[in-house]
């Protein structure tokens, strides 16, 4: 799949811009805020309906105006996507696909695919859980609707668990008060393992693809993620089985959820472990290990949206290449070049275009406005 056309409205810096993108690597070049992040923002918004930057649609508006259009015209191996975001000061967020417009944002999750890598993402290797399991949440959501069904009703289910927990006080009704408590167990286990069962199958498909990459980057070092969870796991692709572990740990920690009146274990507090050559890269990976690690777990959520949709994503690589060595740098430009369409930033020239091998376009971003190089 790739990005043919970009229209930008008002967006952050880009008061007005057109622009044509082809095929293959197209790499935009500009000095420190000349918007070269935001034209990634505003692919991913035609992906996603929302920023990876912010979840106030306020500051991707331009200053003093009332409305940003973000549109994009994407073409796939057997059809064309048209792609319209309407972001207002005041008011909701709209989006049109092909010409109708959504009921929800999620509608249009799935349709135009983008893998982004930017510097935030270095933190699903290095900072809290929160962000291992945004980053298979995501890859799921925009893959399984059963998995957007479970993923939302968990969530509601939690929040009622914890509202109920918080309750305990009220002993009279102690009775009443254990009743709800076992029927929210129950309906949390039958989410919580599908959440689950899919996670782990996921995972195991991410770790082949991402040691093929790292292999390219690190030689021979082995890779392996594993799914961090108390709740013990038999058989993993049983889920009448993931969800008797899960109820029967939810009753074990009955009373320390009770007294802190918080559900303390389930998928939303799991992880992923990730050794490479059997040391935990999350406390003792280099920098640049771990970004290498960080950047071929984006590789590998691009192998499977590939294998799951028989498309390959966007990529979008923000800012990596300066952070990396001559021969990292060369491998990388050279696996992106086997993309459908790689749009990548840069402050510099990349020397490697020099390369009779290199084929890309490039433009200059400078102060909202973009030319070819
Ligand atoms: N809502 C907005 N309206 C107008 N300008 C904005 C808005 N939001 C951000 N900007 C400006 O856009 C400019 C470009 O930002 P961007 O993050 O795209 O820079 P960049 O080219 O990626 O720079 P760097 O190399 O430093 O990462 C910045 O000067 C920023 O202040
Ligand atoms: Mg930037």
């Amino acid at each position: 799949m790739y990005l043919k056309h970009l229209e930008l409205s008002n967006f952050r810096n880009y008061r007005s811009l057109k622009l044509e993108l082809k095929p293959g690597l197209n790499i935009f070049v500009g000095k420190n805020a000349q918007g070269k992040t935001n034209l990634l923002e505003s692919i991913c918004f035609l992906s996603q309906g929302s920023s990876y930057r912010t979840s106030d649609i306020k500051e991707a508006i331009l200053w003093t105006n009332d409305l940003a259009i973000i549109r994009g015209g994407a073409k796939n191996k057997d059809r064309k996507i048209f792609v319209e975001v309407f972001l207002p000061r005041r008011g909701r967020r709209k989006v049109r696909l092909n010409g109708s417009y959504l009921n929800r944002i999620s509608d249009l999750w799935g349709n135009l695919i983008v893998v982004i890598f930017s510097p935030q993402d270095l933190d699903i290797v290095r900072s809290s859980p929160v962000f291992r399991r945004q980053f298979l949440d995501r890859i799921l959501n925009n893959t399984n609707p059963e998995y957007i069904y479970h993923f939302k009703r968990y969530q509601k289910i939690l929040s009622q668990r914890n509202s109920l927990l918080k309750l305990f006080h009220q002993k009279n009704r102690i009775r009443k008060f254990l009743d709800t408590l076992n029927l929210w167990n129950r309906l949390l286990a039958t989410s919580g393992s599908f959440i689950m069962m899919e996670r782990i199958s996921l995972l195991s498909i991410l770790n082949s693809f991402a040691n093929k990459v790292i292999n390219k980057f690190l030689s021979g070092e082995k890779l392996i993620l594993f799914y961090d969870t108390p709740i013990s796991i038999k058989k993993k692709n049983d889920r009448k089985d993931l969800e008797t572990s899960m109820l029967k740990k939810l009753k074990e920690r009955q009373k320390r959820d009770i007294s802190v009146g918080a559900t303390t274990i389930g998928p939303h507090r799991d992880d992923i472990e990730m050794t490479l050559e059997q040391k935990d890269i999350r406390s003792y990976g280099s920098g640049g290990q771990q970004r290498m690690v960080a950047i071929s777990l984006k590789f590998a959520e691009l192998g499977f949206y590939n294998e799951k949709l028989g498309q390959r994503p966007i990529l979008l690589l923000d800012e990596v290449l300066s952070e990396l060595d001559e021969d990292r740098r060369k491998s990388l430009l050279e696996i992106s070049q086997d993309e459908d369409q790689a749009v990548i930033t840069s402050t510099h020239y990349p020397e490697w275009l020099e390369d009779e091998k290199a084929k890309a376009s490039v433009y200059i971003v400078e102060n909202g406005k973009i030319k070819a190089w």
